[in-house]
C-alpha cells in the first residue's frame, strides 16, 4: 500500500485495524476452553439501558478483567485471558494506527469475554471519550459467512459527530447542554441517532473470522450485526475491551 511509505514522523491514522491469526493455535484454544468454565450473565441484567436496545436479545458477558485496575478481576487472573492481554501489549505497535502509543496515548485496559448467541447483537454507538479505542478479539474456533455477527464501523466522516451527542447520537435537552456529553442512550427513542447516522449511511464491515483481532479507534460508531439464525447453537465468542486514554491525552 502506498500510503505505508509514510515517513515515521506522520504516522498513518486508520479508523480500524484488522490481525488474523492474531494468537498461537493453542492460545486460542486455551482461551475457547477457559470459556467453558467461566460463568457468563445476560448483559441486560447489569445494564438495562446501555447500548443494548429491547429488540438486541440478551448477549452474554463473563467477569471484565482490567490490566493495571481491578474491574471485577485484576491481571493476572491465572486464565488463558492474561496471555490475550499480555500479547496485546507485546505487540502494541501493530495496533497503534488505530490506537495511537502504549504508555504515551494509552496505558490501561480491560478484558471481558462476551457470547452473542443467534439472535443476538448489539445496537449503534460509539465508546466512551475516555477510550482510546477498543478490541475484539475473536475466540469460536470457526464462523460461516451466513452466521452474522459482523462488526459494523461508520464512515470516518462520523467521527466529527459532536461529542456533546454522547455514545448513543442523542443529544441531550437544550436546558442541560452545559453538563457535557449527553448521558442519554437511544434505547427507547433513536431518532435523531437514525438521523445523523442515515446522513452519511454508509460504511465497512468486518466478519468475525475465527482467531481475528479487531482494533478501532474511539470515537467511530460501531454496531454488532445479529448472530443470525443459520448459526445454530454456533456461539459468537470473543473478548473485547477498551484502551484508556492515558489523562489528557485526546487524539481525536
Ligand atoms: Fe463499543
Amino acid at each position: 500500500m502506498a500510503s505505508d511509505a509514510q515517513p515515521p514522523d506522520r504516522p498513518l491514522v486508520r479508523p480500524f485495524v484488522v490481525i488474523d491469526d492474531f494468537l498461537p493455535p493453542e492460545l486460542q484454544q486455551h482461551i475457547w476452553l477457559y470459556f467453558q468454565v467461566e460463568n457468563f450473565a445476560r448483559v441486560d441484567v447489569s445494564s438495562p439501558t446501555g447500548q443494548w436496545s429491547w429488540h438486541d436479545g440478551a448477549a452474554l458477558r463473563g467477569p471484565t478483567i482490567g490490566y493495571k485496575t481491578k474491574w471485577h478481576a485484576k491481571y493476572p487472573t491465572g486464565t488463558a485471558v492474561d496471555a490475550l492481554m499480555e500479547t496485546l501489549v507485546r505487540q502494541e505497535e501493530r495496533l497503534r494506527p488505530a490506537l495511537g502509543r502504549y504508555e504515551i496515548d494509552w496505558d490501561d485496559f480491560s478484558a471481558s469475554p462476551s457470547l452473542y448467541p443467534s439472535g443476538t447483537g448489539l445496537s449503534w454507538h460509539r465508546d466512551a471519550e475516555t477510550n482510546a479505542g477498543s478490541f475484539v478479539y475473536y475466540v469460536h474456533p470457526q464462523w460461516n459467512v451466513e452466521w452474522g455477527g459482523e462488526l459494523m464501523l461508520g464512515d470516518p466522516s462520523q467521527m466529527s459527530i459532536p461529542a456533546s451527542h454522547g455514545p448513543f447520537f442523542n443529544p441531550a435537552p437544550v436546558e442541560s447542554e452545559d453538563d457535557g456529553a449527553s448521558w442519554l442512550n437511544s434505547h427507547m427513542e433513536n431518532q435523531r441517532a437514525s438521523d445523523t447516522l442515515l446522513a452519511s449511511g454508509v460504511g465497512s464491515f468486518v466478519m468475525p473470522k475465527s482467531n481475528r483481532l479487531v482494533v478501532i479507534r474511539g470515537g467511530l460508531p460501531h454496531k454488532i450485526a445479529k448472530v443470525s439464525v443459520a448459526a445454530g447453537s454456533h456461539l459468537r465468542a470473543s473478548v473485547t475491551g477498551f484502551f484508556k486514554r492515558t489523562a489528557s491525552k485526546l487524539i481525536r
